[in-house]
C-alpha cells in the first residue's frame, strides 16, 4: 500500500479510532476498523521460529504451536553467512503466511557488551558490522515473503537486570559507533517494517518516549519510514511516547491510553497531525500484509527442519583441534558423555522459546553406529539432596571408567536454561561445577577428548589446554544433534567464526566495572573499546579471539589488490583478496576484512571490521573475495560536528582469519572530503590550530613569539639539555591563546587573538 493510500484511509478514520488504532487489541493482535475495512493482523515472537500463541489467557511462554527451531541468533552470526541467514529468513517468512502472521518479532541487534548478559543467545555479536549485516539478511529473508520484521530492541538494552527500568547511560559517541550502528545498518540496508523500542531507558529518557531516538535519528536521520512498536509494556507516558514517535503500543493499556491520547488531542497539546501520522505507519503496514496475504501457503515443515541442519552446519565454531583428533575415525569406540547428548540445549528461554517441531539428539543420530555408546555422565541441573549427590557421583564415576575404554571420549556440555535466560543475567561466566570437574576427569584418562557446547555465550574453559577438541555448537536450534554428527564424523567441515571474543575470565571483559550498574542506573563507561576493540587495545591475552574458528582443510590468502591507494572517503576502495583451499576436503572459510586508523587524534581502536564474505572452496580451488569500503569504514563519529568524520592519513586494511589472524595488508591514503567543524576558544592550545590552513601563517607567528618566551636570553638553545629544549617546544605547542597576552610583553593583544578564533571559527 501505498502512504498516500494510507493516508486516504486515516482521513475517514475519527479520533478515537485513530487513538484505538494505536494500541493493540489483545497481546498478539492489532485491532482492526471494520467500516473501513482495515482487518485486525496478528504478529508473533521470532526471531529464530515461530511462537505463535492462539490466546493470551490461559497460555503459558511455552505454549504456542509448534515450529521449526532454527539456530539462535548467537549461533547465526558464528556463520558470517549472509545467505544462509537470508534462507533461514526466508523459510520463517513463509511460515507467517502459512499461520497468518503478519510481522514476526525479531531481530535482536543488541550488543553483546557483557558476556553474561541473560539475553545474548538472542543476540549477534560484540561487532556492529557483523551484527547490522547479519540483521539485515535476516530481515530481507522474512520481508521477502511479504510478511514484516521488527528489529528490537532499540536501543542499548544491553542487560536483563532492571531492563524495565534501568538507564543506559551512554555517551553519543559510543551510542552510534556501536550500540545504534547494528540498528542503522540494518533499518537503512533491509527497511525492517517495525522497529521496538526497549524498556530501558537511554541517558535518563526511556527509549519509547526518547524523542531524539525515535525521532531525530531514527526517523529524521535514517529516514525510517516503518512502524514503531513498544517492547512489550514498555510505555512510559503514551502521550509523550507519541509525540516522540512511538506509533503503536503493544499489548495496550486497556484503553487507558488511547483515552490519554483523544484527550490531549482535543486540549490540543498534541496536534492531530501527530497522530495521523502514527495511524499512516500502522495502516500502510497491516494493509500491505493484507494486500499480499498468500492464503494457501503451505508451510513444509519437515523441509525447514533440514535446512536448520544444513544452517546449525555453518554456525558451528571448532575452537581447537589439536593433532587433527576430528573429525573421528570411522571405526573405533567413541564414547558419547553428557546429557546434552541426549536432551541439546537448541535454544534460549524467555519470549523467543519455540515449541519445537522436530528436535534431533546428537544421540538420535548415532542409533545405527555401534561403536557409539553413551552414559549420561551428569544431569542438567545442579544435584540437590543425599540421593541426588549419590546417582551423581555414580554417574561421573561410569563416565570416566567408559572413557577410558573408548578410542575417544566426546562430552557434551553447556549452560542450563536455569543459568542463562531472558529476564535475568548470568552471575558468572562458568560452567556448572560438575561439568567442569567431570571434563577435567575425562581428560586425564582419555587423551583424545572432544567438548562440545551448548551455550548462548562465553563460558570460561580451565580444561582447555587438556582437551584436544572443542565444538562451539552455541544454541544451534533443532538440526543441532545432526549437524554436531555430521561435523564430529567429518561428512560437514565446520566453518563458523566467533562472533565475539571469548575472554580468559570475567573480570578482563571491559563492563566488568560497570555491569550491570546500581541503582538504575548503568553507566557504559568502556565507551566505544567494547570486545575485541578492548581486548586489542589493551594487548589483553584471549581464551579466543574474535572471528576465530578452524576447518578441517587450510587456506591461503594471498595476492591482495586494493583499487586506489589514494583516495577521498566519497570514494569506494575496493579490495580484492584470492583465498586457496590448500587442504584435501571441501572447506568454507569466512574472510573477514579489518580497517586501521594508523595515525589518529581520535581515540580510536587498533582495528575494526568492515567486511567479510564466505567462500566455498574445493580442494585446491582459488577464489577472488572482493570488497567495497565506503566513507563508514574510515569514518569516527564527531559529536561536536554531530556527523561522520574522516582524519586525513594513512589507513590499513587488513584481511585475516580472525582478528588476531591477519595474514595480509595494503595501507591507503584518504584524504577527506568534508572536514569536522570544531569551535576554537580562547582555551584552545596553539597546537590545535597547527593544522587549520586559514591561520596558518598568524599561528606560525604566534608560536615563534611563544618560542622566543621560553628560550635563553641568548637564544643559545644549544647550552639547555635536550630534554630542556623539548619541554620548551611543549610549553609553547600546549599554550592556551588567553595566556599568550600576559606572557608576550605586550607583543600579542586580546583583540588580535579575537581576530584569530573569529577566522578559524567562520
Ligand atoms: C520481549 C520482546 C518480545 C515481547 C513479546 C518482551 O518481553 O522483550 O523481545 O518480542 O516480549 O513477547
Amino acid at each position: 500500500m501505498t502512504r498516500e493510500e494510507a493516508v486516504a484511509f486515516v482521513r475517514q478514520m475519527t479520533l478515537e479510532e485513530k487513538a484505538g488504532l494505536c494500541s493493540g487489541k489483545d497481546f498478539w493482535r492489532l485491532k482492526s476498523v471494520e467500516r473501513l475495512g482495515i482487518p485486525e493482523v496478528m504478529v508473533c515472537d521470532g526471531p529464530n521460529g515461530l511462537r505463535k500463541q492462539a490466546e493470551r489467557e490461559g497460555a503459558g511462554i511455552n505454549d504456542s504451536i509448534r515450529a521449526v527451531c532454527f539456530p539462535g541468533s548467537c549461533a547465526e552470526a558464528a556463520s558470517f553467512d549472509r545467505d544462509a541467514m537470508y534462507r533461514a529468513g526466508k523459510a520463517m517468512g513463509h511460515a507467517c503466511q502459512a499461520e497468518n502472521i503478519s510481522i514476526l518479532l525479531g531481530p535482536g541487534a543488541n550488543i553483546k557488551r557483557s558476556p553474561i548478559c541473560g539475553r545474548n543467545f538472542e543476540y549477534y555479536s560484540e561487532d556492529p558490522y557483523l551484527s547490522g549485516q547479519i540483521a539485515a539478511a535476516h530481515i530481507k529473508g522474512v520481508q521477502s515473503q511479504n510478511v514484516g520484521a521488527c528489529i528490537k530492541h532499540f536501543a542499548a538494552n544491553n542487560q536483563e537486570t532492571r531492563r524495565m527500568a534501568i538507564s543506559s547511560e551512554v555517551d553519543e559517541r559510543t551510542l552510534r559507533e556501536i550500540y545504534l550502528a547494528a540498528f542503522e545498518m540494518a533499518i537503512k540496508e533491509a527497511k525492517p517494517w517495525a522497529v521496538m523500542c526497549s524498556y530501558n531507558q537511554i541517558n535518563g529518557t526511556f527509549a519509547s518516549e526518547n524523542h531524539w531516538l525515535l525521532h531525530d535519528v531514527l526517523k529524521e536521520e535514517w529516514g525510517y519510514d516503518g512502524l514503531v512498536v513498544t517492547d512489550w509494556g514498555a510505555v512510559n507516558d503514551r502521550v509523550q511516547g507519541l509525540m516522540a514517535g512511538l506509533d503503536l503500543e503493544m499489548p495496550g493499556s486497556g484503553g487507558y491510553n488511547d483515552a490519554k491520547i483523544v484527550e490531549a488531542v482535543k486540549r490540543g497539546e498534541t496536534p492531530e497531525s501527530v497522530l495521523d501520522e502514527a495511524c499512516v505507519r500502522i495502516v500502510s503496514r497491516i494493509m500491505t500484509y493484507v494486500e499480499n496475504r498468500e492464503e494457501n501457503a503451505v508451510w513444509d515443515k519437515d523441509a525447514d527442519h533440514l535446512l536448520a541442519i544444513d544452517i546449525a552446519k555453518e554456525c558451528m565454531v571448532l575452537l581447537k583441534n589439536e593433532d587433527a583428533v576430528l573429525p573421528l575415525s570411522d571405526d573405533e569406540p567413541v564414547v558419547f558423555i553428557g546429557k546434552f547428548a541426549e536432551k541439546p540445549r537448541i535454544q534460549g528461554g524467555g519470549s523467543s522459546h519455540v515449541n519445537v517441531w522436530n528436535p534431533s539428539s546428537a544421540l538420535d543420530e548415532v542409533k545405527t553406529m555401534e561403536r557409539v555408546t553413551y552414559v549420561s555422565g551428569f544431569d542438567i541441573g545442579d544435584a540437590e539432596g543425599e540421593e541426588a549427590l549419590r546417582l551423581e557421583q555414580q554417574r561421573f564415576h561410569d563416565a570416566v571408567a567408559a572413557a577410558k575404554n573408548a578410542k575417544a571420549a566426546v562430552i557434551f556440555a553447556g549452560l542450563p536454561d536455569s543459568y542463562e535466560s531472558e529476564g535475568f543475567d548470568r552471575k558468572h561466566m562458568r560452567l556448572p561445577d560438575i561439568q567442569n570437574r567431570l571434563i577435567q576427569a575425562v581428560a586425564e584418562i582419555q587423551p583424545n577428548t572432544v567438548v562440545v557446547l551448548h551455550n548462548g555465550s562465553p563460558v570460561e574453559m580451565p580444561w582447555v589446554d587438556d582437551v584436544k577438541g572443542i565444538l562451539e555448537a552455541y544454541l544451534g536450534g533443532e538440526g543441532v544433534g545432526a549437524a554436531t554428527v555430521d561435523i564430529l564424523f567429518g561428512r560437514a567441515n565446520p566453518s563458523g567464526k566467533l562472533p565475539e571474543t571469548f575472554p580468559l575470565k570475567l573480570s578482563d571483559n571491559p563492563s566488568y566495572l560497570n555491569f550491570p550498574g546500581e541503582a538504575d542506573k548503568v553507566e557504559y563507561k568502556e565507551g566505544i573499546f567494547v570486545g575485541y576493540r578492548y581486548y586489542d587495545k589493551k594487548q589483553m591475552k584471549v581464551l579466543f579471539p574474535f572471528g576465530h574458528g578452524l576447518s578441517y582443510t587450510s587456506f591461503s590468502y594471498s595476492d591482495m589488490q586494493v583499487s586506489k591507494k589514494k583516495l577521498t572517503d566519497e570514494e569506494v576502495c575496493k579490495v580484492a583478496v584470492t583465498i586457496t583451499n590448500t587442504g584435501d576436503r571441501f572447506g568454507k572459510e569466512a574472510v573477514q576484512l579489518y580497517v586501521q586508523d594508523v595515525t589518529s587524534r581520535v581515540i580510536r581502536p587498533v582495528k575494526e571490521l568492515k567486511g567479510f564474505e564466505k567462500v566455498a572452496l574445493e580442494p585446491g580451488e582459488s577464489r577472488t573475495v572482493t570488497f567495497e569500503l565506503s566513507k563508514r569504514a574510515w569514518a569516527y563519529y564527531d559529536v561536536e560536528s554531530r556527523g561522520w568524520y574522516t582524519e586525513e592519513g594513512e589507513f590499513r586494511i587488513l584481511a585475516g582469519a580472525s582478528s588476531q589472524d591477519i595474514r595480509l595488508e595494503e595501507t591507503v591514503y584518504v584524504t577527506p572530503v568534508a572536514k569536522a567543524k570544531h569551535t576554537y576558544t580562547m582555551n584552545s592550545v596553539l597546537g590545535d590550530f597547527m593544522n587549520c590552513p586559514e591561520v596558518k601563517e598568524e599561528i606560525t607567528e604566534l608560536k615563534r613569539i611563544c618560542d622566543s618566551m621560553f628560550h635563553t636570553e641568548t637564544g643559545d638553545d644549544a647550552q639547555l639539555g635536550e630534554g630542556t629544549a623539548d619541554m620548551m617546544e611543549a610549553q609553547s605547542r600546549e599554550m592556551p591563546l588567553k595566556s599568550l597576552p600576559s606572557f608576550s610583553d605586550g607583543k600579542i593583544t586580546r583583540e588580535y587573538l579575537e581576530g584569530i578564533l573569529k577566522k578559524v571559527n567562520h
